[in-house]
Parts: structure tokens; sequence; C-alpha cells
């Protein structure tokens, strides 16, 4: 049945070591921190977790290498309902894993991630799996030459569908690697960081996505968050949206707050929600993200 077909998020899974300071650290200085935790990370299985808590159902497909790491993670990804058949498990290398300082006061997150040493998912490894049981596929970039083969397998399976059967493609573009600005035409909504947006000159997101909508394809939509100052949208009307950030009460935990304002635009437009809708609900379930450490407040009112 359509309304049970999934979302599959494509990217990063690695492990958070999160220390949670009131200052952040001075180099070569030994401090306790306030506290500390594990989490599962990485954007696309951040944003599963946040589609999960959302009710969407939802996939992963990223690459991992058995282990007590894995382990901890898959055991994660269980508790959120998420399904995992499409994880690539690598034989050489070692799951990814990010150090992590969050810091209340200045609601400021730092992060030290390591993840190079263990392959990403190929265009091979995609072509295994049934594209019929997804409605919408979203690529975090990151081996954009892989990742744009496996759109192109989507978008000839889409070929032969009516339109309302075809899957709905989106791509990320965070960071700023030359090689990820090839994603640009490669969805049908495309997302583009604060970063990628400093990098091309421009300062503020409406300017970014006047100056970057000419890359994407015919039709798509462009949508540029920026923290505190909300996010915007473009489409292929030419007509600029916009929402205000909703900031909580007391900023605590930033870590992951793009994961889930992606995760809250998805959402909304997997449900037939209109760009606006998006965008303000994104916002508002980032902002409220905001408010507490971790993910778990996001089911809660
Ligand atoms: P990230 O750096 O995690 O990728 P962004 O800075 O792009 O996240 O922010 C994504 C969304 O999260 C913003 O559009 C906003 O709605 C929300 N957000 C992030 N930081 C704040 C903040 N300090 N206060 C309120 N909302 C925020
Ligand atoms: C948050 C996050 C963390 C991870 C880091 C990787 O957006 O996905 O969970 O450590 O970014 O860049």
């Amino acid at each position: 049945m359509e309304g049970q077909k999934k979302i599959l998020c494509v990217g990063l899974v690695c492990l958070d070591i999160i220390s949670v300071v009131d200052k952040y650290p001075e180099e070569d200085t030994d401090s306790r921190c306030l506290s500390q935790r594990w989490q599962r990370g990485g954007n696309a299985s951040n944003s599963c977790t946040v589609l999960s808590l959302l009710g969407a159902p939802c996939a992963f497909m990223g690459s991992l290498a058995a282990g007590p790491v894995a382990d901890f993670i898959m055991a994660d990804f269980l508790r959120r309902a998420i399904d995992v058949s499409a994880v690539a498990w690598q034989v050489k290398g070692q799951t990814p894993c990010a150090c992590c300082v969050v810091c209340p006061p200045s609601g400021s997150r730092t992060v030290f991630l390591y993840d190079t040493d263990l392959p990403d998912v190929t265009a091979e490894d995609f072509s295994k799996i049934n594209l019929d049981q997804f409605k919408w596929m979203h690529w975090e970039g990151r081996n954009a030459g892989e990742q744009v083969k496996m759109i192109q397998q989507v978008e000839m399976f889409n070929a032969k569908l009516p339109e309302h059967q075809r899957i709905t493609i989106s791509v990320e573009i965070e960071k700023t690697r030359e090689p990820l600005y090839e994603l640009f035409p490669y969805g049908d909504v495309v997302f583009v960081s604060k970063d990628v947006a400093r990098h091309f000159g421009f300062n503020s997101p409406d300017a970014a996505l006047k100056g970057l909508y000419h890359r994407v394809k015919k039709g798509a939509v462009l949508i540029c968050a920026w923290a505190e100052k909300g996010a915007d949208a473009l489409g292929p009307d030419g007509l600029l949206l916009h929402s205000d950030a909703f900031p909580p009460d007391t900023l605590v935990d930033t870590l992951g707050a793009g994961d889930t304002f992606n995760a809250g635009v998805l959402y909304t437009l997997s449900n037939g929600g209109s760009l606006q809708e998006a965008l303000t609900f994104g916002c508002r379930v980032a902002g409220r993200k905001c408010g507490f450490h971790g993910y778990d407040g996001i089911k809660e009112k």
C-alpha cells in the first residue's frame, strides 16, 4: 500500500561520544565535563531517528564494520524500529566514531569525526535493494560519484512508473567539498547548508537560494537552513519562502539540529504537505530538539 511505503536515508552512521560541558575547554587542560553519553550519530542515521519518532516508516543505508561499536549502533536502530536490511557490512575498516563536545551555555556543538577508513556504500550495493518498498529516498552527500549512479538507478525505475508511484529524491549538500556539488542537479529536493552557502560567498539563506538555484534541475526545490535564523526555500515558481526558527526556552543541545530539520521537511513533504508547511514544521521540530539532549523529547508535545 502507498501509505506504508518507507523513506530511505543513505549516508553516515557513526558512534557519537558526547561530552556535555559548561565551558568549551582550553587546549592542553584536564577538566571534568557535566555528563557523557554514547549516541548513534551521522546525518542520515539521525534523520532516520527523527522520522521514526515522528511515526514515519523508514530505513537506513550506510556502511558498518562488525564489532562492539556496530553492535551498539544496531541495537539502537532496532530500538527505533528503523529498517537496517540495506546496511552494507564491510570487511575492512572500522565503524566511524565522533567525539562531540556539546556546550549548552553557548549552544555550540564541536565534532571530531573519523570516518575515512571504512568503504562507503556503492552503486552496486544499492542495486541489490528492492525499490518498490520506498516512496522517498534521501542522500547525505558523501561519495558523490557513486551516489549519482544510485540516483540514476532510481531515475530509471521512476521512468517506467506513473507520477504518483515515483520515488521522490532528496539530497543534502552539507560539507564544503567540491565533489559534492555534483549532486545539485540530482534532487527533487536539495538541502544546502549554511557552510556551503558561505563557501560560495552568500551570507544569508535567501541570497544562497537565489545564487545557487541555477544548479538544481528543472522543477526542483532548494532549501537552506540557517540555525537561529530559521530556514528558506525556493521552488520552480520563483517564490522565496521563509520560516523563522522556534528557539527553545533554554538552548541545550544543537547536535543534529540540521538532521532533525531535514527529517521534519521530508516527513511533511512525503505526506503531501506544502513547502511552507514543511519549512515551518522542520524549524519547529529542530527548534524543539535544541531544548533537550538527544532525540527522545521529540515525541513529547
Ligand atoms: P546544523 O548545523 O545541525 O546542520 P542548522 O544550523 O542548519 O543545523 O539548523 C537547522 C535548523 O535547526 C534551523 O533551521 C533551525 O530551525 C534549527 N536551529 C538550529 N540552531 C538553532 C538555535 N540555536 N535556535 C533555534 N533553532 C535552531
Ligand atoms: C550531527 C552529526 C553527528 C555526527 C556528525 C558527523 O549532524 O551527524 O551525529 O557526529 O554530524 O559529521
